[in-house]
């Protein structure tokens, strides 16, 4: 039986499509043959933007249809790119797109679109999906989700790891050097989520590329020290958050009287210091440095957000994945293929000291391919 599996995710941050084909071949580590990144359509891009609680269900049916057909098309481009043929992989893991998130909702709510059964019928392909809710249904955040991946391909015996994955939401994963310890994770507050938006209102671009605006511009302490008071950061794990939460109406409830005198550059700057010292403080109350910080997520290219998380973090050596021979952009992307192997074997895909849920539970859907 092949051991071939294809991960799929689109982000919060809607910047593309990432797609990874991995082989799972004991007793090496996941391993991506094949990567790629596929944008997804301006026009639907906006609708998804727009997706919120007063969404007229038409608009979000024709989403659903339209991210999954987004998806087969990255399906496809990766088996074009890989030279593999479709009979060849086991299954699809598929993420979908996030368009809402409120774990702490009652009931908790976690919505990701892409419709499995159009990307089964488009691609002729296995599709595992819909891996958050069974975990909200156990009482957990049905996030972060990649932890486990994250122990498989960084854990170390002997030295304290710690993966930091920057995307529009930073999450962080604990790797204790003593392998009987428990791994940890959670959400510890907005990566580029801000930045990239205030990029877009400012004509900048869809995001701050290499950090450049942000390291030209000025802190402004009084602004980090409101955004920070947020008492979101100062919450015990378990936590998870999104855009849905972390986004400029949030930024000017809490500080319109200050950003007022404020120039853009500044504010810019201001941002990229909110996720590199939340990260830091995040990562600084969890383990104790000396330790490894391994940076992935698109935030790994921002030079400058690197900096600033180097100089709040003096005693850990912050670098990116990419070092260890991981590309940063796809570990998203295997931590799905990953889980949809986990479901095709009935394995446990939650983490109970990430989540926080009740108890293990096997995640996914499972969407038969052309028989
Ligand atoms: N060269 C770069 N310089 C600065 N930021 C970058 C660069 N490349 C990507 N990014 C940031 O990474 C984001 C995408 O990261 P990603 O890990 O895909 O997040 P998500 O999982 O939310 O889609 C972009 O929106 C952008 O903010
Ligand atoms: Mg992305």
């Amino acid at each position: 039986m092949s051991n071939l599996y294809i991960g799929l995710i689109s982000g919060t941050s809607m910047d593309a499509v990432d797609a990874a084909l991995v082989a799972f071949d004991p007793p090496r580590r996941a391993q991506a043959l094949a990567v790629c990144s596929s944008a997804l359509p301006e026009s639907l891009i906006t609708q998804l933007r727009a997706i919120g609680p007063q969404t007229p269900l038409a608009c979000v049916a024709r989403a659903d249809a339209a991210v999954a057909d987004a998806f087969a098309g990255a399906t496809h481009e990766l088996l074009a790119t890989s030279g593999h043929r479709r009979e060849q992989i086991r299954a699809i893991g598929s993420h979908g797109q996030t368009v809402w998130h409120a774990a702490d909702a009652c009931p908790a709510l976690s919505v990701q679109i892409g419709d499995p059964n159009r990307l089964a019928e488009r691609t002729g392909i296995t599709v595992v999906a819909d891996f958050r809710r069974r975990d909200l249904a156990a009482g957990g955040q049905g996030a972060p989700l990649a932890s486990s991946l994250h122990a498989e391909l960084f854990r170390r015996q002997g030295a304290d790891t710690i993966v930091l994955n920057l995307g529009g939401i930073a999450n962080i994963t604990l790797l204790p050097g003593n392998t009987a310890a428990d791994i940890t994770g959670f959400d510890c507050g907005p990566a580029n989520t801000l930045m990239d938006a205030w990029c877009r209102r400012h004509r900048k671009g869809n995001f701050d590329a290499g950090g450049a605006w942000a390291a030209a511009g000025i802190l402004h302490h009084a602004l980090l020290e409101r955004l920070i008071s947020d008492a979101f950061f100062q919450r015990p794990a378990p936590k998870s958050t999104g855009p849905e939460y972390f986004n400029l109406d949030w930024m000017a409830s809490r500080a319109a009287d200050i950003l007022a005198d404020v120039s853009p550059g500044n504010v810019q700057t201001t941002l990229a210091e909110l996720t590199a010292l939340t990260a830091a403080r995040a990562i600084r109350e969890s383990l104790a440095g000396p330790a490894e910080v391994l940076v992935c997520g698109g935030g790994a290219h921002n030079r400058y957000l690197l900096t600033r998380l180097e100089a709040n973090l003096p005693e850990y050596h912050v670098c990116s994945t990419v070092e260890l021979g991981v590309d940063p952009d796809f570990i998203e992307a295997i931590a799905f293929a990953w889980l949809a192997r986990c479901r095709l074997y009935n394995m446990a895909g939650n983490v109970l000291t990430v989540t926080g849920a009740r108890r293990s539970v096997v995640l996914g859907g499972i969407y038969a391919g052309n028989l």
